[in-house]
């Protein structure tokens, strides 16, 4: 394949936490964590270098799943604390002006209505930016802030997905797009025959509609979609504009991932180019290759001094006690009502194995130099055919802001790999836009 851009965007995992307040870096007053500040520079830093978006990630509860109790997540400021990722998003869309910004909002958490008012009201507020990451929830301790004793069934979650996603897209499109007349003579602000009440009486919910708001700039705005399991692919390939992966780990998973995702779109009666794969990509630029490798190589010791926080995470991820099991030993077969997919890449390695693999985010090693790194995601998009890379650091401060929008981007933008200037107002655009 020739060379062709693809598209960068920003995964902001712990969501709206605490970050790198571990950090020997000066210059942060991590007492003040949910202030915005840090989440702001990181949101200016992504539009300079022209990014699509910034997904932040979210869950909604203090986890206990690692040794039946939530003293490991606290210990390590880990999944908890979190604040709202709706609220974040105004204050970054008021100090940006292009980038698409997507909270992470739970279809077994939010009522539809709620959550189509919800996603409406912030695409209105920030011009046609905002996305929907999209997400079931999967740890049984969510579903107990929320009525449930558990989870529903792995499977069953993306039927409600499916349900969810069909009655909130019909909200958003319940106005049509000239509904609005603002007539002062007659007078009609908008015309009752072009709003639409939907009359969903469905197996999960059941909702009058219209949404209480005229059409939105995007309408149905942009969902973005994580599920790696069969269901999971199905769901994504049937309603995603981008989904967001590991993608299995080597370039040869990652590339047949895509391609099974597009094949799954055209059964849909999709084009497969209107879902844009972008591939976890965790880099560490520094000035030499040998202070990149360092770093890279601190960052698994430090991995396996705190495995526990590490086995905390995967315990939380997938509802399993990952304490039981002898660090050198491999793991057994296990199942799993949360993610499946990444359980999956976990049999039969040890805990210990599987926390390297975690620190060092599995997959492509990005280590290096700005050039070397730019060098090694041009070949696997290569390879891979698109789209793109979703960056992230759970741990990231303002130095790795910089190293990654005034280090590695430009040097993407030189070998015309990524956009240098957005060429439009809404993120549903720029996403297709190649
Ligand atoms: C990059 C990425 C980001 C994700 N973000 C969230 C999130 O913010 N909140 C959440 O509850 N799940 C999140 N997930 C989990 C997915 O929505 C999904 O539950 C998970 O990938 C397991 O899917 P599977 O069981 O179909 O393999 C994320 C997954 C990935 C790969």
């Amino acid at each position: 394949m020739g060379k062709r851009q693809f598209h960068l965007a920003w995964f902001l995992s712990q969501g709206f936490g605490p970050k790198s307040w571990r950090s020997q870096w000066p210059g942060s007053d991590i007492a003040r964590w949910m202030m915005p500040d840090i989440f702001i520079d990181l949101a200016k830093g992504l539009e300079r270098s022209c990014f699509d978006y910034m997904i932040i990630e979210d869950s909604s509860n203090v986890p206990y799943t690692y040794k039946g109790s939530h003293d490991t997540y606290l210990k390590y400021g880990a999944s908890a604390p979190k604040l709202d990722p709706a609220v974040l998003v105004p204050w970054l869309a008021q100090q940006t002006k292009h980038l698409g910004l997507v909270p992470t909002l739970s279809v077994t958490e939010y009522p539809p209505f709620l959550l189509a008012r919800l996603v409406n009201s912030l695409d209105h507020v920030t011009e046609g930016r905002i996305g929907w990451n999209c997400v079931t929830g999967s740890n049984d301790g969510g579903a107990q802030n929320y009525g449930r004793d558990k989870q529903y069934p792995h499977d069953e979650r993306y039927d409600v997905a499916d349900e969810f996603a069909d009655l909130v897209t019909r909200l958003w499109e319940a106005w049509e797009p000239d509904a609005v007349v603002l007539d002062r003579e007659v007078p009609m602000f908008a015309d009752g025959s072009k709003v639409h009440p939907i009359h969903h009486d469905g197996k999960y919910f059941r909702c009058r509609g219209p949404l209480n708001a005229p059409r939105s700039p995007q309408g149905r705005v942009p969902i973005c979609q994580a599920g790696g399991s069969p269901r999971g692919q199905a769901f994504a390939s049937r309603w995603a504009d981008t989904i967001i992966t590991d993608g299995g780990g080597s370039i040869a998973a990652m590339k047949a991932y895509r391609e099974e995702v597009r094949r799954r779109a055209i059964a849909w009666g999709r084009d497969p180019d209107g879902i844009k794969v972008l591939f976890l990509a965790y880099p560490i630029v520094d000035v030499t290759m040998e202070a990149a490798r360092e770093r890279r190589r601190r960052e698994q010791l430090e991995a396996e001094q705190h495995m526990e926080m590490e086995l905390s995470t995967m315990s939380r991820l997938t509802g399993i006690d990952f304490s039981r099991f002898p660090f050198d030993e491999p793991l057994p077969e296990l199942t799993t009502n949360g993610h499946q997919s990444v359980l999956a890449k976990w049999i039969g390695k040890t805990p210990r194995q599987v926390v390297q693999t975690f620190a060092s985010k599995g997959g492509i090693d990005f280590t290096g130099t700005a050039d070397h790194v730019a060098g090694l995601m041009q070949e696997a998009m290569e390879e891979i055919g698109g789209d793109g890379f979703l960056l992230f650091n759970a741990y990231f401060d303002r130095r790795y802001i910089m190293e990654v929008c005034d280090g590695l981007v430009p040097e993407l933008q030189r070998r015309s790999l990524t956009r240098k200037a957005y060429a439009h107002k809404h993120l549903t655009d720029n996403l297709m836009e190649f």
